[in-house]
């Protein structure tokens, strides 16, 4: 693998790969010293041309935690503010000798561009861009999910902590609300699929993408049926985008409030799921939308720790990129 553009791109084998090196990343973050010297001397350059605080913060603690040098490059601020191409960005940062490159771009594709235009030779992971991709959400989301539920399924033998070494096979998970602009929603239908776990997609017509029957998922429009009938494992909450909604929001749903009466999860819907289930979201949240503060801040919510794991998840995706090997075994971790 020498660059993380989509979890379409991942095998079962390399998902559960990265999941585990994860969990071996986890466990060096309860040392006294969380300092890895793994990519001493190397480069990771955070390269952001869209709005981030959980991807960008969590890449650069990351790369810290793994002794790379880090560089914070925000296009607000920046010569692209003065029209330079992604080209001449990107030529930049090969000048400079970036070993590693953190994407995230308006453009859908962008981070491909930048992996195969050859303006650079450094490895590239997607941060997310546009509405296509965001691979490491939904790892860190797969990685969440396993440790509380692969007991649940019928996955590969896990070790009853972790879940290390186990898949997602028979385990349910509605995703719910704006999947039309979402790369969450698209990196984790795929993810989740090769890690063997169901998908509903649950949102309200005007938000279905056009095309959704050839993605490997059930589609509803009915969250109280598809909470009540089908019984999901988890529940992922997505942020309505608003900025993404040219026209505004009446364009895709009547108000807000209709849309939080058939779509969001409130503290009524919060009390019918299974007492296991969990209820995740990737953040931020429109409170009072498409998640109440009761659900977003219940005992079943798990995106707090959502957050904290994406630095191990992304201190996995760095030191299988730049380190050059697909097992953590056998090196000094
Ligand atoms: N989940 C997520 O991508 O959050 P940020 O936009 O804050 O990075």
């Amino acid at each position: 693998m020498k660059h993380l553009l989509s979890t379409a791109d991942l095998s079962k084998e390399e998902a559960v790969g990265l999941l585990d090196t994860a969990a071996q990343m986890a466990a060096t973050q309860s040392r006294e010293i969380k300092k890895l010297p793994t990519l001493r001397g190397r480069t990771v350059v955070n390269l952001f041309f869209e709005d981030s605080t959980r991807t960008r913060i969590s890449f650069e603690t990351a790369a810290k935690r793994l002794s790379a040098d880090v560089i914070n490059f925000s296009a607000k601020g920046s010569s692209v503010s003065k029209g330079e191409s992604l080209k001449d960005t990107a030529l930049t940062l090969h000048a400079m000798g970036a070993d590693a490159v953190v994407v995230r771009h308006w453009a859908s594709g962008a981070p491909y561009q930048l992996a195969h235009a050859g303006w650079l030779d450094a490895a590239v992971l997607n941060a997310g861009d546009g509405m296509h991709m965001h691979p490491t959400q939904a790892l860190l989301d797969a990685y969440t999910i396993r440790r509380h539920l692969a007991a649940r399924g019928s996955g590969l033998a896990g070790d009853g902590g972790d879940g290390v070494g186990a898949d997602l096979s028979g385990l349910r998970v509605a995703i719910v609300g704006d999947v039309l602009h979402s790369r969450v929603a698209r990196a984790n239908v795929a993810l989740l699929r090769t890690l063997g776990a169901e998908v509903t997609l649950v949102a309200p017509p005007t938000l279905v993408p056009v095309g959704v029957g050839a993605w490997p998922c059930r589609t509803s429009y009915d969250l109280d049926a598809t909470l009540d009938e089908w019984r999901p494992d988890a529940v992922m909450m997505l942020r309505v985008q608003r900025e993404r909604m040219s026209g505004g929001s009446g364009s895709f749903f009547p108000s807000p409030l209709e849309y939080s009466r058939y779509y969001g999860l409130d503290a009524r819907r919060l009390a019918r799921l299974a007492d296991h289930a969990i209820v995740m979201h990737p953040g931020p949240m429109n409170r009072g939308l498409e998640i109440s503060a009761e659900a977003a801040d219940s005992d079943k919510a798990v995106i707090v720790e959502q957050v904290a794991n994406g630095i191990a998840v992304r201190m996995a995706a760095l030191y299988l990129l730049m380190a050059g090997d697909s097992s953590a075994e056998g090196n000094d971790l």
